[in-house]
């Protein structure tokens, strides 16, 4: 049985003051949700305070990226165990934006992924085609190799796959429950032929425009284990809704 897994990536948004804001309307909103696992990504500068005020709750916290060395001369970077140090348990790696905009490439991904394990960080890796690729008939090509590459010489452990679609993030335009089972069904399929039996128990999470009114509908699906939630995260009232899709009909 896989436990639902709802998180929240703030990506640059949310200084402290709003942090704060923030999580003294949502916690009392999701106080004794214990079927769903519940995760936020604030960006590195409001982690200390979300963490402070997340201290008692059913709410996890997560780092959106990190780099792979312990420490050392590298500027502006944050360590696997400084994610640690703040209390995160899951990290985002891969984001389609840090391979649009920061040159990422599923070997830097890769890295990251093996650093977030051997410090106790469970990697959320995200993948996903862009309408391109998809027009082109290349979806399951493109996601054979994020997945094969970016896990490349790992074993199955404490891993969450986000399947993020590019052309679905921040468009409002979602795919489509039975286009989100298919591609989750793929990406179980290779998780299988790595892992074996172990590949059923990996969580499989949809990500590209989820909100409160589609959420239901993409969990009702099979594969999908969960959601990964840009904009409709920032809002308290919400992403509480998100995380409580149960409740709508
Ligand atoms: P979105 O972003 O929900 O705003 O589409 C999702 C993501 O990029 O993780």
């Amino acid at each position: 049985m896989r436990k639902p897994l709802i998180a929240a990536n703030w990506k640059m948004h949310m200084n402290t003051g709003e942090t704060r804001e923030f999580l003294q309307a949502f916690l009392p909103q999701v106080e004794g949700v214990t079927d769903v696992e519940i995760v936020i990504a604030p960006p590195f500068t409001s982690i200390a305070e979300a963490a402070r005020l997340m201290k008692d709750s059913n709410v996890r916290l997560a780092g959106q990226n990190l780099y792979w060395e312990e420490k050392g001369a590298f500027t502006g970077e944050i360590s696997p165990l400084m994610l640690t140090d703040l209390g995160c348990t899951y990290v985002i790696i891969g984001h389609s934006e840090r391979r649009q905009y920061f040159g990422e490439t599923d070997e830097t991904v890769n890295r990251r992924i093996r650093a977030a394990l051997a410090a106790g960080l469970k990697p959320i890796l995200c993948i996903g085609e862009t309408l391109q690729q998809r027009e082109a008939g290349e979806t399951f090509n493109v996601l054979r190799r994020q997945v094969r590459d970016g896990l490349n010489g790992m074993e199955a452990e404490d891993l969450v796959i986000a399947y993020e679609p590019v052309w679905a993030i921040g468009t409002g335009k979602t795919a489509t429950p039975e286009m989100a089972q298919e591609a989750h069904a793929f990406i179980r399929e290779e998780l299988g032929a790595l892992y074996g039996e172990k590949a059923g128990s990996v969580r499989i999470l949809y990500g590209g425009s989820v909100k409160p009114e589609n959420v239901a509908s993409l969990m009702a699906e099979r594969d999908v284990d969960g959601g990964l939630v840009g904009g409709a995260s920032l809002k308290p009232d919400s992403f509480a809704r998100i995380v409580r899709f149960r409740e709508q009909n």
